[in-house]
């Protein structure tokens, strides 16, 4: 099907166009989510069609508050209330056990659903007006980087959606940190914008998930993701890169230091050094770079703290095609 694509910020034109069964990209605290009924089938399958996802790939319900849980989830343990009641609205996804009204295309045939609260003002007034959550996985074509403006969903997404709701630039820019509960025991399913100190508070003792292509838990696992079509080499030895790479033309992100070339071809994520503002700068800066006529991107490690271990995360998934 072809739109033509509006972006606005009126969410009674949004949820005109989901009550008719479409799919409009909406802003969250995260990314840009590809958003439809998660009750309806039809309009669930032009996410997948949209997004060019693969079926086996669930995709997260949005809920609009903490009473919804219930309504969709099966069992919820006291310890998955707590942490919705402690991060929600918030960058946090868990995954429980789905009941029937959930169809099985919005979980990709499993069993178990992923809900979460998005903090985002614009959304949240849209999921209030509507009497059905929003299945939305991140608004890019699948493998491709996230949006974190209603900028870069039109570029990667027009002609295939009638309406972008508008809400600026994502504030965490990060996806959502995703837990899931197997016999009342939490696991780290994908890191994100919600920090691991932050969720130890909760729960000292949580299990990581590790990365293994041959059975992807959850599909945000897969080893590669989230890539520019540009190579990207995550190098602690940048310098060394721009002398052994001289014949290339090169674009560089930092963390925080400047490097000899071209003022266009340097991203610095934030030169006062804040992880927080970093991340929320990640994205667009491989969009920006992915835009320009380079053959290479490097990218400097981050502090593997707070926000930095989630952005290498995503950095190693977004390199490892080229370095395997
Ligand atoms: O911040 C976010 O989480 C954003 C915004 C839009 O909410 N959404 C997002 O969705 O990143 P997506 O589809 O790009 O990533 C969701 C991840 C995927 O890795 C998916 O496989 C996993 O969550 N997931 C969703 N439902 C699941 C389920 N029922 N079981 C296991 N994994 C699930
Ligand atoms: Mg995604």
């Amino acid at each position: 099907m072809n739109f033509e694509t509006h972006i606005g910020t009126d969410i009674h034109e949004a949820a005109a166009y989901l009550n008719s069964n479409e799919i409009v990209a909406i802003p969250t605290e995260t990314v840009y989510g590809l958003a439809a009924n998660a009750l309806n089938e039809l309009a669930v399958s032009k996410v997948y069609v949209a997004k060019k996802r693969p079926l086996y790939n669930p995709l997260i319900v949005h809920i609009k508050d903490i009473n919804e849980v219930e309504k969709y989830a099966a069992e919820v343990p006291a310890l998955a209330f707590q942490l919705f009641e402690t991060f929600s609205p918030g960058p946090l996804t868990i995954i429980l056990p789905k009941k029937d009204i959930v169809p099985d295309i919005t979980t990709a045939g499993k069993q178990d659903v992923a809900l979460r609260i998005p903090n985002h003002p614009l959304s949240l007034s849209l999921l209030e007006m509507l009497d059905y959550p929003l299945a939305a996985p991140s608004a890019n074509p699948f493998g491709y980087i996230s949006p974190t403006s209603a900028e870069h969903v039109y570029n990667q997404l027009r002609g295939k959606i009638p309406y972008i709701l508008d809400g600026g630039h994502c504030k965490s820019g990060l996806e959502s940190t995703v837990i899931a509960f197997r016999e009342n025991k939490a696991y780290l399913h994908r890191l994100g914008a919600l920090g691991i100190d932050e969720l130890k508070k909760i729960i000292p003792n949580i299990s990581f998930e590790t990365k293994d292509d041959n059975a992807p838990v959850s599909p945000g696992m897969l080893k590669q993701h989230y890539s520019p079509n540009t190579i990207l080499v995550q190098s602690k030895n940048i310098d060394q890169l721009i002398l052994e790479q001289r014949d290339r033309k090169i674009g560089i992100i930092s963390f925080q230091k400047n490097y000899p070339i071209d003022a266009d071809k340097l991203v610095v994520l934030s030169p006062s050094g804040d992880l927080n503002e970093a991340a929320s700068r990640l994205y667009a800066a491989l969009h920006y770079m992915d835009a320009l006529d380079i053959d290479l991107i490097l990218v400097e490690f981050m502090p593997e703290e707070g926000i930095g271990a989630a952005m290498n995360d995503r950095l190693e998934r977004a390199a490892s095609k080229f370095i395997k």
